[in-house]
């Protein structure tokens, strides 16, 4: 192992974790805090003996007494790829992240929208694919590059008059006006790979009940009188549904499942997002492609430090603590 000067301890600083698809960005977060907060490498050597023996609290004043730990824009639970991570003064750089350009991998799986526009959500229309073909989705991507006019989901966090809104939606209270769209660059939108229909993703066995269809009905008829989640009729699960991959490159703040929720529509279908990987989040990246490109720390360093961390190696760490080291960006107190 290269020795790596490191500078005064305990450290500030940033880095990247490939989160894998399940947990929660928090749950994640609060994983690597079990570690990091009894590490040398980051925790003040009397505050360490002190919480020797005790379980971290995952928040409160004396979790944040001992560790400063942020992630720099949350992925949801369906999504893996890069989380960045700021620890200490790290996580006053970590707003820096929101605003920059990130670049995804996602799998549409066409014929069938989801409330969520992924698939966690449950069915709420089936709608015809087997018209949609490789080069009718080459042309339609062209509409959704450059800069662009991006409608949130409905069952999105943002509020409306103080009201999130998904509370409309699950509600069945009409929105008071359209949600407004906002403006996103998608700097590049390519198709990375047709799948067609050989591959293992399904529709999502729970639906939208008549009730819960008729309150998000009522919930968009505010802002659209032609709005329908009627299911088409005679499309079926029968045969496996169309998916295919998108690769692009997005502004901070644009909604990727949206994109896909969109582009089905826009080819007379439905579809929902079955996979979503962060393949770039500024420099912190999957696979470096340019000189300041840094890699982030696989998932698998840390889940197997939590069950044991090893010994440690000439100069004292363990090796989930070099794995963090050799990946890590010091933030210097002085900038
Ligand atoms: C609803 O459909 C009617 C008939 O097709 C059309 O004239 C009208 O513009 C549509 N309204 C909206 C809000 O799209
Ligand atoms: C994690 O532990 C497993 C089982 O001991 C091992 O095979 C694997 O290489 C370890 N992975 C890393 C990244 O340390």
């Amino acid at each position: 192992m290269p020795k790596v000067s490191l500078p005064h301890l305990p450290i500030s600083c940033l880095f990247g974790v490939v989160k894998p698809s399940g947990p929660t960005s928090m749950s994640i977060i609060n994983d690597v805090k079990q570690l990091v907060a009894r590490s040398a490498l980051f925790v003040e050597a009397e505050k360490l003996e002190k919480a020797a023996g005790q379980k971290i609290p995952s928040k409160g004043r004396r979790a944040r007494d001992l560790i400063k730990i942020g992630q720099g824009g949350t992925l949801d639970p369906l999504a893996d790829g890069v989380l960045v991570v700021g620890i200490g003064k790290g996580t006053k750089r970590l707003s820096d992240f929101l605003d920059c350009t990130k670049e995804y991998y996602s799998t549409c799986l066409l014929g069938c929208e989801t409330d969520t526009y992924d698939s966690e959500g449950a069915r709420i229309r089936i709608a015809p694919w087997q018209h949609v073909t490789k080069e009718k989705v080459e042309s339609a991507l062209i509409q959704f590059s450059g800069e662009i006019q991006q409608t949130p989901p409905i069952f999105s966090a943002l509020k409306m008059d103080g009201i999130p809104l998904y509370e409309y939606a699950r509600k069945g209270i009409p929105l008071p006006r359209p949600i407004e769209p906002r403006k996103v660059t998608v700097h590049s939108l390519e198709l990375s790979e047709w799948k067609g229909s050989n591959h293992e993703f399904r529709w999502p066995k729970k639906s939208f009940s008549k009730e819960e269809k008729e309150a998000m009905e009522t919930a968009l008829h505010g802002v659209d009188e032609n709005i329908s989640l009627e299911d088409h009729p005679g499309t079926t699960a029968d045969a496996v549904p169309t998916a295919f991959v998108l690769k692009m490159k997005v502004s901070g703040g644009t909604y990727v499942r949206s994109i896909i929720h969109d582009l089905a529509h826009a080819l007379g279908s439905a579809g929902h997002v079955v996979t979503l990987t962060r393949s770039r989040q500024g420099r912190f990246v999957l696979e470096p492609t340019e000189d300041e490109d840094r890699q982030c720390v696989p998932w698998e360093v840390f889940e197997n430090a939590s069950s044991n961390p090893g010994p440690v190696d000439d100069e004292g760490w363990t090796k989930w603590e070099r794995e963090v080291i050799e990946r890590l960006e010091v933030v210097d107190s002085k900038k």
